[in-house]
């Protein structure tokens, strides 16, 4: 469903770690809250080039008294992070959001465990805030399995220290926490969490989602993914970010990754 375009001020724009970027956004009272999960689309106002908005999720959202404003975390990884790298200060950027499913909040769950792969922190950070925020459950619920290839590509820290106390860091070349996988570091764990008390939720790259779902196969844990795919529209139109999914017969069918995920039961996604 298509989505109003705000024109958001740039409030700030950091290089918080090489590579990786905070950018504040200021917006329009009218924008909505968004929930943890949700995404925007984001583009340079009035740039043609790159011509498709990019899709980065909403690492934080602040409510003033006449305007609001939105956090994203990213990472620069080709043209269109390049260039919103650049921006500085006052720069206009066209949002379109919230957009997408949000994770679901399990009250009844007595351990919510965080699996996090990278720039997969960002939409995760705001479901540990909002549980936080919501007083749903106690930050002694809840467990973060971080994940990186370096203590470079650690980013996010700082913010999850203050919500959650049990943080397992780990990185591929052990520069920072323990030398694992951060797949590894759960599966070793996993004896510590009653299956039908715990609810999971992981964002990441396929490879780690990919990797989860098999350590999950044959298990009883209830597991939320947001799952990544390139997208066009980011509205639903152009079926651009359809993965492969199994409806609730057991019947393979095709979803849209924006708009009926980013979230999804991992138990449904096939892997090819
Ligand atoms: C729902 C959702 C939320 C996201 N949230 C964030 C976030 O909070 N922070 C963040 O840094 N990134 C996030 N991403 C990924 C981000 O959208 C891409 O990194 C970005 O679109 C790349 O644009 P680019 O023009 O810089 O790179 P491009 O030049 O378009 O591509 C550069 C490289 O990145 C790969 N790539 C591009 N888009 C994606 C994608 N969607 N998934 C995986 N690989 C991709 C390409 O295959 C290529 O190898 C999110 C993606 C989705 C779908
Ligand atoms: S990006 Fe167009 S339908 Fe998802």
């Amino acid at each position: 469903m298509a989505k109003d375009i705000y024109i958001g001020e740039i409030i700030s724009n950091k290089e918080i770690q090489k590579e990786y970027f905070l950018m504040k956004v200021s917006l329009n009272e009218s924008f909505n809250d968004p929930e943890p999960g949700q995404f925007i689309m984001i583009r340079i106002a009035g740039l043609g080039d790159p011509f498709l908005s990019r899709p980065i999720s909403i690492y934080s959202f602040n409510r003033g008294k006449s305007s609001c404003s939105i956090e994203l975390l990213y990472r620069v990884v080709g043209k269109g992070t390049q260039i919103m790298a650049g921006l500085i200060k006052g720069s206009q950027v066209a949002i379109q959001g919230p957009l997408g499913a949000n994770f679901e909040i399990l009250p009844t769950k007595k351990n919510i465990v965080f699996i996090a792969g990278g720039i997969g922190i960002a939409p995760l950070s705001l479901l540990a805030e909002h549980i936080c925020r919501k007083k749903c459950m106690s930050e002694d619920a809840m467990t973060f399995y971080l994940g990186s290839q370096s203590a470079d590509a650690i980013v996010g820290l700082d913010k999850l220290q203050k919500l959650c106390y049990k943080i397992n860091i780990c990185t591929d070349d052990g520069s920072l926490g323990a030398k694992s996988l951060v797949t590894q570091a759960f599966q070793k764990d996993i004896k510590k969490f009653s299956p039908a008390d715990t609810v999971i939720y992981a964002c990441g790259p396929k490879a780690m989602i990919k990797t989860l779902s098999k350590i999950l196969d044959g298990t009883k844990f209830s597991c939320q993914v947001s799952l990544e795919e390139r997208m066009a529209c980011g509205t639903g139109a152009c079926m651009g970010c359809a993965v492969a999914i199994r409806d609730n017969k057991g019947a393979l069918t095709y979803k849209r990754v924006c708009s009926d995920g980013p979230v999804f039961n991992i138990k449904d996604v096939i892997w090819e």
